[in-house]
């Protein structure tokens, strides 16, 4: 079985400005890299996604941070994968815990959105996590079995090929408190175990887990040191330039 490449994601989520955007493409673009062993995909706001695909390093990968599960028609205010598609997007965010709580997204429509842009084509960053209450009363396990379910049920092996788990404890999300690595790998090694006896020993091996909430630039070597973290998904610090290319650098 081969290694797992780090992956460092960029959710911007929804933040920038004409001027702000071009300002952190040029930090991204002049940021020096010090190692070649990460991939980064950014997941800038959909208004800027055609002008960042156009301007960012051609080593970053840009990222959708959704996408409708359908195919193009009449579906006002919605972006069909299919769209995303043919302007050469080619990874998309879905799941994550603030469209779980603003916009109704189930663990059943997050797994037939993954599925479906896996079927398109598509590589995702298929957000889990538990909330505060959650980790309190001893319950994470339990809320990453509802949300894992449904996609075991959805995807076949080869699916998982295209996917890569962001999991991302509610609590830490924009709060500084970011989880111990011990907290981190523990829950990972779980999720891993999790997908060996509900999946297979294979995609438990190869697929990537992501951590994200309140990842920085002082946190992550140490956290991506743990065996079962196999990258970040970024948020606040995302979008500074610098502080994301020093956590790309800090997993290489
Ligand atoms: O998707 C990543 C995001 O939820 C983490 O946000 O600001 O805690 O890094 P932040």
């Amino acid at each position: 079985m081969e290694a797992r490449k780090f992956i460092v994601g960029g959710n911007w989520k929804a933040n920038g400005s004409p001027e702000s955007v071009k300002t952190l493409v040029k930090e991204l673009n002049d940021g020096e890299l010090t190692t070649k062993d990460v991939e980064v995909v950014c997941a800038p706001p959909f208004l800027y996604l055609a002008e960042v695909k156009d301007s960012l390093r051609k080593e970053y990968k840009v990222a959708a941070q959704n996408l409708w599960d359908k195919d193009p028609g009449a579906w006002t205010g919605e972006i069909p994968a299919q769209l995303l598609a043919d302007m050469g997007i080619e990874w998309v965010v879905l799941g994550h815990s603030e469209r779980r709580e603003n916009c109704g997204e189930t663990s059943q429509i997050v797994a037939e959105k993954t599925k479906f842009a896996v079927d398109k084509g598509f590589s995702t960053l298929t957000c889990i996590g538990e909330k505060l209450d959650a980790r309190e009363g001893g319950k994470t396990f339990e809320v990453l079995d509802e949300q894992l379910k449904p996609l075991a049920e959805v995807l076949s092996e080869a699916d998982w090929e295209s996917v890569v788990l962001a999991y991302e404890p509610v609590w830490a999300i924009g709060t500084g408190k970011v989880a111990t690595p011990e907290q981190a790998e523990e829950t990972h090694a779980y999720i891993r175990k999790w997908l060996a006896e509900n999946v297979s020993e294979k995609v438990s091996e190869s697929v990537r887990i992501q951590y994200g909430g309140s990842v920085n630039d002082k946190n992550a070597a140490e956290l991506g040191q743990q065996p079962n973290i196999d990258g970040f998904l970024v948020g606040g610090a995302s979008l500074k330039g610098s502080s994301f290319t020093t956590i790309i650098n800090s997993a290489g």
